[in-house]
């Protein structure tokens, strides 16, 4: 089993398509471990999307991601990293697959209603980012 970390953007919070999100990816057989809803502050925001801090498109991503709440939510499956990149889509719905999340509810390429982690090891930092060992659910909390 591994681990990826997604979260609910604020269009998607905004649009109510909070539930339908996390139908999709339920049904693709991804367990929740856990899961919040926050209001991102910049310095988190920044925090979080420091590797793209060189980006021509930073400010307007940390303007983005701090405009509502997000829902982000730590995921469990095998081959979580690649297959959640899978049900999601490209980062642009332009060029997502027919069926993705993005393909079916995202406006562009900043609005893009939820993001996965992109390797291993950075689903493990983006995951301590949003929530403690604590909150983390073995067994999605079932024994
Ligand atoms: S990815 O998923 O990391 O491979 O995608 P990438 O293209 O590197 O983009 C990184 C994140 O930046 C967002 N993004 C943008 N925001 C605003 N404007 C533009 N032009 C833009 N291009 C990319 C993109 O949605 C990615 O966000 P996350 O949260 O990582 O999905």
């Amino acid at each position: 089993m591994s681990r990826t970390l997604a979260i609910l953007k604020p269009d998607c919070v905004r649009k109510n398509l909070i539930g339908k999100v996390i139908s999709h990816i339920q049904d693709a057989g991804f367990k929740i471990l856990a899961m919040k809803m926050i209001h991102l502050t910049e310095d988190s925001a920044k925090g979080f999307y420091e590797i793209h801090k060189e980006r021509p498109f930073f400010n307007e991503l940390i303007t983005y991601m701090t405009s509502g709440p997000c829902v982000p939510i730590a995921l469990e499956k095998e081959n979580a990293v690649e297959d959640f990149r899978k049900i999601i889509g490209a980062t642009d719905p332009a060029k997502a697959e027919e069926g993705t999340i993005r393909k079916l509810y995202a406006e562009n390429i900043q609005e893009n209603i939820v993001h996965g982690s992109d390797s291993d090891e950075n689903a493990a930092k983006e995951i301590s980012h949003f929530f403690s060992r604590k909150e983390i659910l073995e067994n999605n909390g079932w024994k």
